[in-house]
């Protein structure tokens, strides 16, 4: 008998004690006796209470704290070769994390990227096994003049920890890393789990993808475990049950073979900078609908009932306002604010240059000019034929005196998951008994690709239980985590494994 394998009477620690004992009269010669003083008299557990997971987790609060702090301050930027040091490094700082939580073994996979920390605990194969997945890379922190503290000397303030990365996504992964420990410590790891932790999500995950490719076997699991999204807010719980998908693209009008005088040329040549701005206008229309032909002919629609659902979300559109500083929201007409980023798609220009943007005035008529335009996806819309509609549009709209160039970036899936699974179920109830309220399921806005990847590749569905809040200001300036969301989410995500039963 292994001891890891004892289930847990958290509530009668006497009766584990007993059981306890039982194991070790008839063991006391074997290996696995050894392990278990091993493991238990270090924490003096053989022969005082097992303590429980919650009892763990604020016992241990500010070491966990401290932990993070460390991983949040080296700069682990991905989309940055400058930083390629520090990520390796950043990724090193996991697989020392698993192993001091409790893992068996965890490992560096070198991609043609940054590298994927892998690592496991296998237990028992009878048991039901969990995959975890997160990623340590982070956003660039520009602009750095607009944060309150540096981006990475993490910050305590206001009950909030402020980091680049502090939400998105590390602060969230190292919940998963103490949730592992405080079960190892507690005697209540009921499952086996894998840890796969990414150092390109926010680049794309191409490498991601290769990688689950090629280790189908190493990756097999009952569900996917993520934390890297959003709650409605402290009070009211929620798991996300769908994502939107992500077509990137960049576009360059090009016109003279070079840059013009203004006054010698204005008026006579077509200027690419103006042309970008009237075909990027030319994309929506006043209702905010987006004019790409074909664009919405895949989109679900939702049904009145499931409208109606999303509706009685709770969301308070004056505080949404006052949050982002804006005197109105835009969006789809027909759509609430909440369907806006929930179940609609869109389109957004994320960047556009061109022309003299240095001090003072140049009088200058520029010879080309750029963008980089987002499109957000719902079901069943698909990435490249979205890519596609929008390439052949963008390029019709071009006039004569202007060639047009477009480029795809990195894109994805959108991904809805079923909300009533066994390992939905399990997470709601894992909420019920931390938060003490049933979680709703919601719709978020954001995208990560790899989820619908490891639905194609794994056949696996993924259980998306953040504990964000929007107001985190990820990919900003002052990106910050909330300490309660923080062990709450440690003290959750461990019951969820005492739900999960595969
Ligand atoms: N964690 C986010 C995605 C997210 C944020 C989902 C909030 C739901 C709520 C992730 O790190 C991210 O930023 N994804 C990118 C996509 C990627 C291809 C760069 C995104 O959504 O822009
Ligand atoms: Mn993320
Ligand atoms: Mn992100």
């Amino acid at each position: 008998m292994k001891p890891h394998c004892l289930q847990t009477t958290e509530k009668f620690p006497q009766i584990e004690i007993k059981r306890l004992w039982v194991i070790c009269e008839l063991e006391f010669a074997s290996h696995s006796f050894w392990l278990l003083v091993f493991r238990y008299l270090p924490l003096g557990k053989v022969t005082n209470d097992f303590m429980n997971q919650k009892e763990y987790i604020e016992k241990n609060k500010d070491r966990f704290l401290d932990e993070l702090v460390e991983w949040l301050k080296i700069p682990s930027v991905s989309a940055d070769s400058k930083h390629k040091e520090d990520v390796k490094k950043a990724a090193e700082f996991a697989r020392q994390s698993l192993l001091k939580a409790g893992v068996d073994n965890a490992e560096i996979c070198e991609t043609a990227g940054h590298p994927i920390v892998y690592g496991e605990k296998l237990i028992d194969s009878s048991l039901p096994t969990v995959l975890v997945y997160g990623h340590y890379d982070v956003q660039p922190p520009d602009p750095l003049d607009l944060w309150n503290s540096p981006p990475f000397e993490p910050m305590i303030k206001d009950g909030k920890i402020y980091a680049r990365g502090s939400s998105d996504d590390k602060g969230q992964v190292y919940m998963h890393v103490k949730a592992l420990e405080t079960m190892v410590n507690t005697n209540t790891l009921t499952c086996n789990i894998k840890f796969m932790i990414e150092g390109e999500e926010e680049v794309g995950s191409d490498n991601l993808g290769i990688f689950v490719s090629e280790n189908k076997e190493k990756l097999k699991a009952d569900v996917i475990l993520i934390s890297d999204t959003s709650i409605i807010n402290n009070e009211t719980p929620s798991i996300t049950a769908g994502l939107r998908g992500l077509s990137y693209m960049e576009v360059e009008v090009v016109g003279p073979n070079r840059d013009l005088h203004s006054g010698v040329y204005g008026g006579a040549v077509n200027n690419p900078l103006n042309v970008l701005c009237e075909m990027i206008a030319k994309l929506k229309d006043e209702d905010g609908k987006i004019t790409i032909p074909g664009f919405y002919d895949k989109v679900q629609e939702l049904t009145k009932e499931e409208r109606e659902l999303m509706a009685k979300q709770p969301f308070d559109i004056h505080d949404y306002k006052s949050d982002l500083g804006v005197e109105d929201v835009f969006g789809e007409k027909g759509y609430s604010t909440i369907e806006r980023t929930g179940i609609r798609p869109t389109l957004d220009v994320n960047g556009i240059w061109g022309g003299y943007i240095g001090e003072g005035a140049k009088t200058v008529l520029p010879s080309k000019a750029s963008a980089k335009i987002s499109m957000r996806l719902v079901p069943n819309q698909d990435t490249d034929e979205i890519a596609d509609l929008f390439s052949n549009h963008f390029k019709s709209l071009a006039p004569k005196s202007v060639k047009v160039k477009v480029t795809k970036h990195h894109g994805g899936q959108p991904v809805v998951t079923d909300i009533y699974s066994s390992a939905f179920l399990a997470a709601s109830e894992a909420f019920k008994e931390a938060w003490g309220k049933e979680p709703i399921p919601t719709r978020e806005g954001g995208s990560i690709p790899i989820v619908a990847l490891f639905r194609e590749k794994l056949g696996l569905d993924s259980v998306l239980l953040g504990f964000g809040l929007d107001s985190d200001a990820l990919h900003s300036p002052n990106e910050h985590y909330g300490l309660f969301n923080f062990y709450k989410g440690i003290e959750t995500i461990s019951l969820f494994y005492k739900y999960f039963k595969g």
